[in-house]
């Protein structure tokens, strides 16, 4: 037997290896930053290190801990199909358990999505939806918005809104075209031209957690319609629950001809997507027995995967956490707009459910505009940064700045977090904006700190 437990406790500074063997600059950012905590547990809501701090978690693995961490219904179910000897992954035989489990997202997806194909991460399921709208209208083109993330494979990379991310690259895929989130008038120009296969979008967009205007979505959807252009939405991030709704699209009503979800789905154990696609779609894909495998995954129905997503649904339902996100979302927004109302940088609150962000703005006060500008000089990422590390030593909350060069912070507990955790959560945000309007002070040294050392590192 291979003791796990033992090898764990074996090994003196497991942050060593990572630093070794995986990623040196990522583990130096940590260090720098403070974030090189030694976490040894997570329970639904919560990260736990060694002396038994607990931690409540906003990142949620990047909004993969809908349920919170190790859930004992998604463990046990787990545990049952490690128990039943299932017959995984035979390829040339019919799958069972994802059938079970196409047919349980089909029930909760809005309009008529009706085919399902899993993948093994988010980015995986954009590769898909782009394939799949390519051989639906035999066109090339795909339309993305600016600011947008949708992955960082090479074609969804390539869709990406995001500068940083395609610096060192090279050439991405062609026929590729960006247009500004909420530009109807942008988007409508680019589809006359009449070679454009798919417009992805995030219903709400991850990186800075912009919404989208209240016509943009229904509207955006109504000229692909008109055009024979495929409308992709892009839920990786705000599927299942998080944003309040199963899937974002229902705030705006909208039925997209393809949807991604991922993240979630996994219950925080097994990696899985699903692209659930309009038959038409689907038929054109898979348009002869010939092309009957003309796109798959090898790990794609993992059985271990489907028994993931399948206990995933089932608490999301059994312990109404849809329900949960949108109430406690709610609470949590009210609460930072009143605490926020106070601090003089302090722009505004938005999101929905529990996908939230937090934005902050020059100040107006002389000594402020100083600390202000100072910081932004030295890293325009620094400013939220800054009132993020007294938030995890002093108040043990996890969170992160919602993207390169922003002033904006980002939260994404889990969905099973109580009032008493949005409580806290509100009163520790209140205090380390409080303590950020004092110049000088603890956090603004807290920023040059980060800074020097980050010259002195190269980085
Ligand atoms: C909206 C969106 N799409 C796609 C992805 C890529 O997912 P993955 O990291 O699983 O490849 C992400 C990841 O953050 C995302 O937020």
């Amino acid at each position: 037997m291979l003791d796990l437990k033992g090898l764990i406790a074996g090994e003196r500074d497991l942050s060593t290896l990572a630093e070794k063997h995986i990623n040196p600059a990522f583990v130096r950012v940590l260090r720098l930053l403070g974030y090189d905590k030694e976490y040894v547990r997570g329970q639904g809501a919560y990260l736990y290190d060694a002396a038994g701090q607990r931690y409540l978690d906003c990142l949620s693995g990047y909004a993969t801990f809908a349920c919170g961490r190790n859930h004992p219904v998604i463990r046990d179910c787990l545990r049952q199909a490690l128990d039943l000897d299932l017959p995984n992954l035979i390829t040339m035989g019919v799958a069972r358990l994802s059938g079970l489990l196409a047919r349980e997202l089909i029930a909760v997806a809005p309009g008529e999505l009706d085919t399902v194909f899993f993948t093994n991460s988010g980015s995986e399921g954009v590769e898909t939806a782009l394939k799949y709208a390519r051989a639906a209208t035999g066109k090339s083109r795909i339309i993305h918005c600016d600011r947008s993330f949708h992955g960082l494979t090479l074609g969804a990379l390539s869709v990406n809104g995001n500068a940083e991310f395609k610096e060192g690259f090279g050439t991405l895929l062609p026929s590729v075209t960006t247009v500004p989130y909420n530009d109807l008038e942008a988007l409508e120009r680019e589809l006359s031209r009449g070679d454009v296969a798919g417009f992805i979008v995030e219903p709400i967009q991850g990186e800075g957690v912009y919404l989208p205007d209240n016509d943009f979505l229904p509207e955006a959807l109504e000229l692909c319609r008109k055009r024979g252009v495929v409308f992709i939405a892009d839920e990786v991030q705000t599927g299942l629950g998080r944003t309040g709704r199963m899937f974002a699209c229902e705030h705006w009503r909208v039925e997209p001809d393809i949807l991604i979800t991922a993240k979630a789905l996994s219950g925080g154990y097994v990696p899985v997507g699903a692209v659930l696609a309009k038959r038409w779609i689907h038929e054109k894909v898979f348009s002869s027995l010939d092309r009957c495998v003309v796109h798959s995954s090898t790990f794609s129905e993992n059985d271990m995967a489907m028994a993931a997503g399948l206990a995933t649904l089932h608490v999301l339902r059994s312990e109404k956490l849809v329900e949960n996100a949108a109430m406690l979302g709610e609470r949590l927004q009210s609460g930072l707009r009143e605490a926020g109302r106070k601090h003089e940088m302090f722009r505004e609150v938005r999101g929905k459910g529990l996908m939230l962000g937090i934005e902050f703005g020059p100040p107006q006060g002389r000594l402020l505009k100083v600390g202000w500008n100072l910081l932004h000089k030295l890293n325009p990422s620094l400013f939220c940064q800054v009132m993020l590390v007294p938030l995890l030593n002093e108040h043990h909350v996890l969170a992160q700045v919602a993207g390169y060069h922003l002033d904006v912070i980002k939260l994404l507990p889990t969905l099973v977090i109580t009032q008493a955790d949005v409580d806290h959560l509100v009163i520790a945000l209140d205090q380390v904006m409080a303590a950020a309007h004092q110049f000088p002070g603890p956090v603004w040294d807290i920023g040059r700190r980060i800074a020097r050392s980050a010259t002195r590192l190269g980085g």
